[in-house]
């Protein structure tokens, strides 16, 4: 049985001070859950983030990591400095970063060894744009992503591994996914991951999706056979809202 996990991408939102009130907000919900409870702040909100999520069940995660260990890399961030404040996960390859920074499946690859490696688990992101989805190639494109993500990432570190299916064109824009066409990503997903590793691996891997996820669709996303939680933006920001999502993770 896989825990669900419900991780809140704040994106470029939120001041430090602004991200521990609305950790303070959602705490007690997050003590409660039967799930794991993650968020994504940005890079300048760790630290408060980790402290105000300290003794809580809430764990925090970083939107992005460099692959090098330390260097000349001005404005990037190494797993090192993200362990020291206490982060334990890291977003890999959003569509957001591989749209507008250049972010590759090479790119995404090396960071999630070198996450694996210190102890950060990646939640790594997939998902194809509405023009390939037109054109049939989702599967394919999908298949590619995944597979290159996961090169040399040993059997006993793929069980680490988080990925999210985000398709492009259900990102902030308010059309979610069916519940249908979630699943058949996600259960796909699996399956690329079995042919890779085996059932072991594939069975125990957390895959969620995320898109456009609310507090009114989020029930009918969870209850999905292999959509193993969500990664949430907007809704991520407004505590009832992200507390609701929490809570239908529970059910
Ligand atoms: P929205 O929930 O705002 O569509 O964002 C989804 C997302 O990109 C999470 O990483």
């Amino acid at each position: 049985m896989r825990k669900k996990l419900i991780a809140g991408n704040w994106k470029m939102n939120n001041t430090p001070s602004q991200g521990v009130a609305l950790i303070n907000e959602i705490k007690d919900t997050a003590n409660n859950a039967v799930c794991d409870v993650v968020v994504c702040t940005p890079y300048i909100c760790l630290p408060a983030a980790c402290e105000a999520a300290k003794g809580s069940k809430i764990a925090v995660s970083a939107e992005n990591m460099h692959f090098e260990d330390k260097g000349a890399f001005t404005g990037e961030i190494s797993a090192d400095m993200l362990k020291e404040v206490g982060v334990t996960y890291t977003v890999i390859g959003h569509s957001e970063r591989r749209q507008y920074f250049a972010e590759t499946d090479t790119t995404v690859n090396l960071k999630t060894v070198k996450a694996l490696a210190n102890d950060i688990l990646p939640i790594v992101c997939v998902g194809e744009s509405l023009d390939q989805r037109e054109n049939g190639i989702t599967f394919d494109f999908i298949s590619m992503q995944v597979k290159l993500a996961l090169k040399g990432v040993s059997a006993e570190d793929a069980k680490k591994v988080v990925i999210a299916y985000e398709p492009i064109w259900a990102i902030g824009t308010g059309m979610t996914a069916t519940d249908e066409q979630a699943n058949e990503v996600c259960l796909f997903i699996r399956e690329t991951v079995k042919s890779l590793y085996g059932a072991d691996v594939s069975d125990t891997m957390r895959i969620l999706y995320g898109g456009s996820m609310n507090a009114k669709n989020a029930a009918g996303l969870l209850a999905q056979s292999d959509i193993d939680g969500g990664l949430i933006g907007g809704a991520s920001l407004k505590a009832a809202d992200f507390c609701t999502i929490i809570n239908a993770a529970n059910a």
